[in-house]
């Protein structure tokens, strides 16, 4: 069992593990296509291990580089008489088995667990014993017997829109060298047609009519690419909480319509970095945060949708609704989805139901904490985002998980990070944290930025999950009180803004040196006033004094003000008795009350104030009098990039830093101005 609490917001760049459908096709045709393939970024899930133990039953050799994700695979020299084939919980490698079994004339059991055991086979053993062969099957379900069998050519219509079924068939084919011609009433997945044009089966595809010729494969390095089907799990999270990128995705169209059919109802994806690999079309993607319209589904789109239909329910039921057409196939997976989706969106406090073939999705009104359980890898899946976007829950089943997505879990977990202060819903620091670490080529992290009501401090720290902590307001003074090793710099300030290793730091005053550096003022030998002797301006005043300016203090309280001139005892760091400044600096969370003369403001080169909100009083004043001005966002992203240099393990390198925020402004514009 495990307990879910929900994500306030989520950004994050995730990898998800290589696609299922792919692999286990890779893994059957290599075990056929004469020579050694190398299958690279391959999943190991339950489903693909059962596929390779299948593999070596049919006679191939089977190297296994778990570390690398690699397999090496060299085909059978003839398949393997009278075996039993295991499958698992997975229909695809059963269906795809029965049918490369069938055309090999052998005698073989193909048998799985009670799940698939439920399923039906008739689908493939239907057309298969129209083309001769001798499969006897108790009810059209596991196990079932191959006996030898001589196939016939087979020109075939397909009953159901199942691209296990067509890809069965099509296999038989290969193994027989009987002629084999299938067409589609909707087109399915085509990655079978895909990896057997690339192993250089004589094959053509029109429309939805699918011709094979009798061929023999070679074998040719296969890669894998990450799984649509998992990824979007990860990317639902983005659309409703934030910023999810998944980068180099299987693409094909069949498999990411998930991604299209949001997208024409408001979803915000972007796709970059395209390209093509054995046959298949790749690429990466990122989902913003998007209110997605009531969109619909008919029966032509539910083949590509298949595997996210009761995922499309949840993302409906947290927006406007859905309705959709031609269901009736989820009953048949690897449990009766269409029940379980039901039961999932009413446990969100959603409203569902199916009326004709038709699954009708209302938006959810009051959303509820709740349990679920299932043994079926893709509802617990769905539960556990619904659980992340709603209020949290308890899952029973999790290990169902392996099946298809086991990093699942630990990708959320192995890198988590967090801002945490009062009111930092919705901080620019996650989009920050979340363009830095992707830029610095930093994978498979997230970043939630977290309110936490002050008296819950420790209990934060009792049990804390998160590897790195950023801290804003109003908890950097407390820190002292959690995090005893501290940089030299931040025991003077007395301020933590980020933790690491156990180890406080303080970046704000860094932050704004860098800041101001990149805009070509140097700081020695200059004047600055500076307000607020709070965790920042402390950190800011060392950093001054480091980079030799001579800093006048400016404070509400005169009695902080004192107290940290004294513990400093710098004759460069002074009270402010009004002297004319170079700088003028805001580091107080003041936003309208005015802090300086127009008198301070006009001496001054460049005025500055630590806060990023959009409407700010001394922004307005500089306007006024023409004197250049920056608010708070150029010092919290450099401050943000030193604490993101030791995430990454990286040197703070100001011109990469300069250059990543001219990005980040480019394509956070809307934020930034
Ligand atoms: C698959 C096809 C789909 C899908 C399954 C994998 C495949 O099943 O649901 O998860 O790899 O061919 P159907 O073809 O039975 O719809």
């Amino acid at each position: 069992m495990i307990k879910v609490k929900p994500y306030p917001n989520f950004y994050a760049n995730l990898v998800v593990d290589g696609d299922k459908s792919t692999t286990i096709r890779a893994l059957l045709l290599s075990a056929v296509a004469k020579g050694e393939t190398k299958i690279t970024n391959a999943l190991f899930s339950k489903d693909t291990l059962n596929a390779i133990n299948c593999v070596k039953q049919l006679g191939a050799k089977v190297f296994v580089d778990k570390k690398n994700k690699i397999i090496t695979v060299n085909a059978c020299e003839k398949i393997a008489n009278n075996k039993r084939f295991y499958c698992g919980n997975s229909g695809t490698l059963a269906r795809l088995l029965i049918g490369l079994l069938a055309g090999a004339g052998v005698n073989a059991t193909v048998c799985g667990d009670a799940s698939l055991s439920k399923r039906p086979m008739s689908r493939v053993v239907s057309p298969l014993e129209m083309r001769g062969a001798k499969i006897n099957s108790k009810s059209g379900c596991l196990p079932i017997k191959i006996y030898p069998s001589t196939l016939t050519e087979l020109n075939y219509v397909m009953q159901v829109d199942s691209a296990q079924v067509k890809s069965a068939l099509l296999l038989s084919g290969l193994t027989s060298g009987a002629k084999t011609v299938v067409t589609e009433r909707n087109l399915t997945r085509d990655h079978t047609e895909k990896m057997l044009e690339y192993l250089g089966a004589d094959i053509t595809v029109l429309g939805k009519q699918i011709t094979l010729n009798k061929s023999s494969l070679i074998a040719k390095n296969i890669q894998i690419f990450s799984d649509p089907s998992s990824s979007a799990y990860y990317l639902t999270i983005g659309l409703l909480k934030g910023e999810v990128t998944v980068e180099n995705l299987l693409a094909s169209p069949l498999r990411t319509a998930f991604i299209s059919k949001l997208k024409n109802h408001g979803a915000k994806f972007e796709i970059f970095n395209r390209f093509e690999s054995c046959g298949e079309q790749v690429f990466s993607v990122t989902a913003y945060k998007s209110e997605i319209e009531y969109f619909e589904i008919n029966q032509t789109e539910v083949p590509a949708l298949i595997d996210e239909l009761p995922l499309l329910a949840v993302i409906a039921c947290f927006n406007n609704g859905a309705k959709i057409q031609g269901v009736s196939e989820l009953r048949v997976k690897e449990s009766d989805r269409l029940k379980g989706t039901v039961n999932l969106v009413k446990a969100i406090g959603g409203m569902a139901f199916v009326s004709d073939d038709i699954l009708f999705i209302e938006k959810v009104k009051n959303i509820n904490a709740f349990d679920f359980e299932s043994d079926d890898h893709r509802m617990i899946l769905c539960a556990h985002v619904a659980m992340l976007l709603g209020r949290g829950g308890n899952i029973n089943g999790e290990n169902s998980i392996q099946i298809s997505f086991p990093t699942y879990f630990k990708n959320l977990e192995k890198n988590a990070f967090a801002l945490i202060g009062e009111n930092v819903k919705s901080s620019l620091s996650g989009i920050i944290h979340k363009h830095i670490l992707s830029e610095m080529n930093f994978k498979n992290f997230c970043y939630v930025c977290v309110s936490l009501p002050c008296e819950s401090l420790s209990e934060f720290f009792n049990k804390c999950a998160y590897k790195a902590i950023n801290v804003t307001i109003p908890y950097k003074n407390e820190m002292q009180n959690y995090i005893k090793n501290q940089t030299k710099l931040t025991k003077k300030a007395n301020t933590v803004n980020f933790i690491y290793k156990n180890k406080g730091y303080s970046f704000d005053g860094a932050g704004l040196v860098s800041c101001i550096r990149a805009s070509g003022i140097p700081l020695k030998n200059k004047k600055v006033l500076l307000y607020g002797t709070g965790g920042a301006g402390r950190s800011i005043a060392l950093e001054f004094l480091k980079a030799g300016a001579t800093v006048y203090l400016q404070n509400r309280t005169k009695q902080n003000l004192q107290s940290f001139l004294n513990s400093i005892n710098s004759k460069k760091l002074l009270p402010y008795l009004g002297e004319s400044c170079d700088i003028v600096i805001n580091a107080t969370c003041e936003k309208q009350n005015p802090l300086f003369s127009d008198e301070q403001i006009k001496n001054a080169k460049l005025v500055i104030d630590i806060n990023y909100a959009k409407q700010l009083r001394l922004a307005d004043d500089c306007e006024r009098l023409n004197v250049e001005f920056k608010n708070g966002l150029e010092m919290l992203f450099y401050q943000a990039y030193y604490a993101d240099c030791k995430i990454a393990g990286e040197k703070f390198d100001k011109n990469k830093a300069q250059v990543c925020f001219k990005r980040f402004k480019e394509k956070y514009e809307n934020l930034c101005s």
